[in-house]
């Protein structure tokens, strides 16, 4: 009889456990949803977790999104393209000062992007053009350093897959990118 008493009370002493280390193990899981879709989170919800988290770690986050809404990514997109295809037809007329320069307005499109925090589809763009975007520019340019066309040509196919790559990672994968077939800028001279 002592036994079972005894057993009973830790039974309950555990279940009781379970149940405090579930819902600890459920606010943090609530956290790191919180953290990982910044802003998107009901309010409900934030105000459910704002007692868990530290203030520290939602005031940034608060801050950010707003910004990003009103940054017009697809604008800056629009000199990206421009910007390959001129990069492009520059290495093509072996014209590696002006292909140098193109590259360098990309990048600074890539860091304007990086600066603007921008999310798609939930999803944060700029670690994306950080980790993706910008070492493919840089491959460019040991082609174009080296006045290398074969190298060029390889570096600028890896950099439109890079394109291609991201639209597919951000969930934009329906805008497609390959090399240039036609040169849309007739006004302006490509060879040095
Ligand atoms: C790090 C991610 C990323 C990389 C790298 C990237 N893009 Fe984009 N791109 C996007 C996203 C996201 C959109 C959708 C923008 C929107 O909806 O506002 C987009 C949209 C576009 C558009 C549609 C807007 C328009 O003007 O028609 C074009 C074109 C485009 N990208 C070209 C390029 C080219 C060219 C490259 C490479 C040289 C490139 N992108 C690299 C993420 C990326």
């Amino acid at each position: 009889m002592k036994n079972t008493t005894l057993l009973t009370l830790l039974g309950l002493a555990l279940l009781l456990g379970g149940l405090i280390w579930q819902s600890l193990q459920v606010s943090r899981l609530q956290e790191q949803v919180l953290e990982m879709n910044g802003k998107a989170a009901a309010p409900s919800e934030k105000e459910a977790t704002a007692a868990v988290a530290s203030p520290k770690e939602n005031e940034p986050k608060e801050n950010e999104p707003k910004e990003n809404e009103h940054y017009e990514l697809a604008k800056a997109m629009g000199y990206m393209q421009r910007f390959a295809e001129k990069i492009y037809w520059a290495g093509k007329e072996k014209n590696w000062e002006l292909a140098a320069f193109y590259v360098h307005e990309a990048e600074e499109t890539a860091e304007e992007i990086i600066a603007h925090k921008p999310i798609k589809n939930e999803k944060e763009i700029a670690p994306l053009v950080a980790q993706m975007f910008i070492p493919a520019l840089e491959g460019l340019e040991e082609g174009i350093k080296a006045q290398d066309a074969l190298l060029f040509g390889q570096k600028y196919q890896t950099l439109i897959q890079t394109c291609n790559a991201c639209h597919a990672a951000s969930g934009y994968g329906i805008i497609k990118l390959q090399v240039p077939t036609q040169n849309s800028f007739p006004s302006q001279v490509f060879a040095p």
